[in-house]
């Protein structure tokens, strides 16, 4: 079946879906984007990535195109034409295609180029890896200063994830002046005890709308957090570690740099916050 996608006002066959060779997106990775996870034919936490993509845009001074509910209707829309049942809906506003390539940016009449599209990802919840737990590798973090702004500037997290495949792991955390940032596509986290730790937001990280969603359901389940930054020495002795992010719910994290952590096995507080991630998520889902 050939996917509909949406691009500017219109639905179409992936294969006839076109956007400028002059767009910000294109020439200067000048847009941003969110990933909402579907599950059941539902969205998952749309409300949290419509928020955080309002402000992305509102940083960068690219013009909203349109009200939330209208890129609700085009997410629901999509989900129907595309029958998706788990999968992913990839939304991406670039500052438009003014006709010509210049540092500066375009006029206001310039309009924002809309793109979205689904990804089919039956059992997207149950995937294998949630069971056995991933690898990752640690590796500089030399992104630029507002990673809370979550731009299509994914050139860096995409070398990282190479690096990881090449060292034979699934995923690279980034560290900074001594302590991990987040990984390459997902937000990092470790136990120790019944504390879960990850790094306080700032410009430093993306604010992960999974991440605010696992950390109240671990308040409410009575556990501890803790905000603040940690190092890759601290993560090997830990006694579990995790990632999460829309595409990956909470994964457990088994081994950083060829170190077992814990018992190289997915432990307790990772496996319990998955489920209470999904369960809840599910529940909330539009
Ligand atoms: N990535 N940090 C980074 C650098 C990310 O790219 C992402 C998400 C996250 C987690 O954010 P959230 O929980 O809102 O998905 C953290 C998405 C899934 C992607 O680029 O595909």
């Amino acid at each position: 079946m050939t996917r509909t996608v949406y691009v500017n006002g219109e639905y179409l066959p992936e294969t006839e879906a076109k956007v400028s060779i002059f767009d910000r997106g294109f020439l200067m990775a000048d847009g941003v984007y969110e990933v909402t996870s579907v599950l059941g034919g539902k969205l998952i936490d749309f409300e949290g990535h419509s928020k955080r993509l309002e402000r992305s845009l509102s940083e960068l001074q690219i013009r909203k195109p349109m009200e939330n509910e209208a890129l609700l209707e085009i997410h629901r829309e999509l989900v129907a034409r595309n029958g998706i049942e788990d999968g992913l809906i990839y939304m991406q506003i670039t500052r438009g295609a003014p006709g010509d390539r210049d540092f500066a940016f375009p006029s206001d009449e310039t309009e924002p180029t809309v793109v979205l599209f689904t990804q089919s990802k039956p059992g997207l919840a149950d995937s294998p890896a949630a069971k056995t737990g991933i690898k990752v590798i640690s590796i500089p973090d030399i992104r630029w200063g507002r990673r809370d702004i979550k731009t299509v500037q994914l050139l860096y997290p995409s070398m990282g994830k190479m690096m990881a495949k090449a060292a034979g792991a699934d995923d690279a955390w980034m560290v900074e002046e001594g302590a991990v940032t987040e990984g390459t596509s997902n937000n990092a986290y470790i136990v120790k005890g019944s504390t879960i730790i990850t790094r306080q937001l700032g410009k430093e990280i993306l604010h992960g709308i999974t991440r605010a969603a696992v950390l109240r359901f671990a308040r409410e389940a009575q556990m501890k957090v803790e905000e603040r930054a940690f190092t890759i020495e601290e993560a090997q002795a830990a006694d579990e570690a995790f990632v999460t992010s829309a595409s990956t719910f909470v994964m457990p994290v088994v081994e950083i740099d060829g170190a077992s952590v814990g018992q190289g096995t997915p432990g307790p507080v990772a496996t319990r916050l998955r489920e209470i991630y999904l369960e809840e998520s599910r529940k909330a889902g539009l």
